[in-house]
């Protein structure tokens, strides 16, 4: 709107500019001169003024994609439904080169899909229930899964087997993260542990101790605090990696945290219990504030960001949101539709990624489904 205010009052100086290079030309009574004043006025009129006009609304038009992408809209819009998985779909972690994607599922096999088409690649099986944790290395041709059966494994994507495992968790295992620039491997889990893995020895060189409940959610970082735990006791923990103890503990959450989500390029992140959702900067470790919505509390199950500050949260009634990193409003909320066979209570976001181009959003859900999202352009809020 305000793009068409702003031409309209550039075509009426434009005119403006143009009436007044009239008079000379007219008061003089040559013939020639007077001919070719109208000539000139001619070929401002009706060539120029529209070039320029053309001109100046594209390069509104551009000032305003620019403003927009501060607080860009994505509005959500299904375009593809991925069956294949016989149970819950409770994980996912996209390859490094934007291939292919892997999902973990309660029928506890991992599949392979294509990205580009949704085709199923591979199925692999070795984890006896269901699979809640899964990473890519961009450094190896590594995959690493975890799941309910204790079990943490290392599958080389060459062989499409299982090369190492990590014996250690006394319960189920709920969360799993690769350190960037080290071969460790980040597990956490019911026995209220984070585990930290040599990737290639297979030993365990911390069991980061002092949570009280399960931990549900970790990301590591290069520098300090490598590692940030969440856990169901509703504290957050930093941990030291030179000798594994606690660096600080922060208790603004009344509930169980259930997600994090770290920006891909600022420093920080937001984590998600019930009573609200959290954002902290780092590395100072500081509460920036609370995501805003009007509507009441669901419980978040998994969040991501990509680079144009969309934050993507899925509840465990399957309503999916989006929200301005910036300002922390959530500009929409729409509801996972149900695959025809399923029962409404079926509804559940339990795991969620955006593609590594940030275009593309994938949800895994309890209806047995992978969706993919894509930006919905018709769409004006
Ligand atoms: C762990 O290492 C850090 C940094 O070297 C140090 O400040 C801290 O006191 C150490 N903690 C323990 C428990 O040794
Ligand atoms: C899910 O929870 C949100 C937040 O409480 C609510 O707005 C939405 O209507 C719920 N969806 C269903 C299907 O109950």
């Amino acid at each position: 709107m305000s793009s068409k205010t702003k031409c309209l009052g550039t075509k009426y100086v434009i005119s403006k500019s143009v009436r007044f290079a009239k008079p000379p030309f007219s008061i003089d009574d040559h013939r020639s001169s007077q001919l070719l004043g109208f000539c000139i006025v001619i070929v401002v009129e009706r060539l120029l003024f529209p070039l320029v006009q053309i001109m100046f609304q594209q390069s509104l038009y551009r000032i305003n994609l620019m403003s927009k992408s501060f607080s860009r809209f994505f509005c959500g819009l299904v375009y593809q439904v991925i069956s294949g998985h016989l149970g819950c779909v409770r994980s996912i972690a996209i390859d490094p080169s934007n291939q292919w994607f892997c999902t973990g599922s309660a029928d506890r096999t991992i599949k392979i899909w294509d990205l580009a088409s949704g085709r199923l690649r591979l199925t692999l099986t070795g984890h006896t229930e269901q699979v809640r944790g899964l990473a890519v290395s961009d450094r190896h041709t590594y995959m690493f899964s975890a799941g309910d059966d204790q079990q943490v494994k290392c599958w080389d994507l060459e062989q499409n087997k299982v090369i190492r495992s990590y014996h250690g968790h006394t319960s189920g295992v709920y969360c799993l993260a690769l350190q960037p620039n080290l071969d460790l491997l980040l597990t956490g889990g019911r026995d209220y542990v984070c585990r930290v893995w040599d990737i290639r020895s297979k030993t365990q060189i911390y069991a980061l101790s002092g949570h009280h409940n399960t931990v549900s959610s970790v990301f590591t970082r290069p520098t300090d605090p490598q590692v940030v735990t969440g856990s169901h006791d509703s504290t957050i923990k930093f941990w030291d990696l030179r000798n594994g103890s606690t660096m600080a503990t922060l208790t603004h959450h009344k509930k169980s945290v259930r997600a994090f989500a770290h920006h891909p390029t600022e420093d920080s992140f937001v984590s998600a219990s019930a009573d609200n959702i959290k954002k902290f900067s780092l590395p100072r470790r500081e509460f920036c504030q609370n995501m805003i919505s009007k509507q009441e509390k669901t419980i978040t199950n998994a969040m991501a960001i990509n680079k144009d500050g969309v934050l993507a949260t899925g509840g465990d009634n399957g309503s999916l949101r989006f929200w301005d990193w910036r300002s922390g409003h959530s500009f929409q909320q729409t509801q996972s539709i149900v695959q025809p066979g399923s029962l409404d209570g079926e509804a559940g976001i339990y795991a969620l990624s955006y593609d590594i181009t940030g275009s593309r959003l994938i949800t895994c859900e309890a209806d047995k489904t992978i969706k993919m999202w894509k930006e919905d352009t018709k769409c004006h809020p």
